[in-house]
């Protein structure tokens, strides 16, 4: 098995992951779409267990992006449903599990009761320490990033802060994301090669996996294929090989 051979001294502290092909998994199936987000609750069981049971300490996943709200009304409507109904029902495997949530993205867009359900969870999970994990709702990156600029404008234009001031560290500290370090690992399922307006900045010298798994397929194993893939790399940062050695 796999899990064996991953080194728990060299594990990434943070995973992201675009989980996405709920919908062709559905097709295949001859099934409608929403059967396919459905299917893929499991797979976030699995992967955030996975994870806690390594000592990963955070995992983001990107559950519904700011694109996603053009999608059919119908499907839309289907998601927040299940989105209401999964945190709901997760809460006492969070508790058990030690994990901790939170959430990343406009929550002024989500209806209502979902903000409510997702409020009360990071509330309930607050005190857990095992491993956080991030819903990325409502997100993107760019939405992320002019949020940012804003605040920082503003505070250059009260006088908090010169323009010299304004560096990495910065703008680091002013996206949503500021909490948790940059992850060192993005996995995408479903063979999509492309990022999908998520964690733009702070996929900055992330490694990057693909597999063609559809996500409601994904299991730990796939979780361990992909944390070996990451732990093969060299990752050099600008340096050399030479350099690092
Ligand atoms: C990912 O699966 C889930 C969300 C984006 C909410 P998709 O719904 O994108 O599935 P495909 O890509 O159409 O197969
Ligand atoms: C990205 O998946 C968003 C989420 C996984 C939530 P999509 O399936 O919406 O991405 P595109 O539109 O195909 O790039
Ligand atoms: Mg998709």
């Amino acid at each position: 098995m796999s899990k064996e051979k991953i080194d728990p001294k060299r594990l990434p502290k943070h995973i992201a992951i675009i989980m996405d092909g709920n919908g062709r998994w559905a097709k295949e199936k001859g099934k409608f779409r929403i059967f396919g987000h459905q299917n893929g609750v499991k797979a976030v069981r699995e992967v955030s267990e996975g994870c806690a049971e390594l000592g990963v300490e955070c995992l983001t996943l990107y559950a519904f992006s700011t694109e996603n709200w053009n999608r059919p009304k119908i499907e839309v409507n289907a998601l927040m449903t299940l989105l209401v109904k999964t945190i709901k029902g997760e809460t006492a495997t969070l508790m058990k599990n030690g994990i901790k949530l939170d959430a990343i993205g406009d929550r002024n867009t989500l209806p209502k009761d979902c903000r409510r359900e997702l409020e009360e969870a990071i509330e309930t999970t607050k005190g857990n320490s095992k491993m956080t994990l991030i819903l990325a709702l409502s997100y993107s990156a760019k939405w992320d990033i002019v949020n940012a600029a804003r605040t920082i404008a503003q505070m250059a234009a009260n006088g908090e802060i010169t323009i010299d001031e304004v560096n990495e560290e910065l703008i680091d500290k002013t996206l949503t994301t500021h909490k948790y370090p940059h992850p060192e690992l993005m996995i995408r399922t479903s063979g999509e090669l492309r990022i999908s307006n998520f964690l733009l900045w702070e996929i900055a010298y992330s490694e990057l996996y693909f597999t063609t798994v559809l996500w409601p397929d994904f299991r730990k194993e796939h979780l361990y294929e992909a944390i070996l893939d990451y732990q093969s790399r060299e990752r050099r940062f600008g340096k050399t090989s030479e350099q690092l050695a």
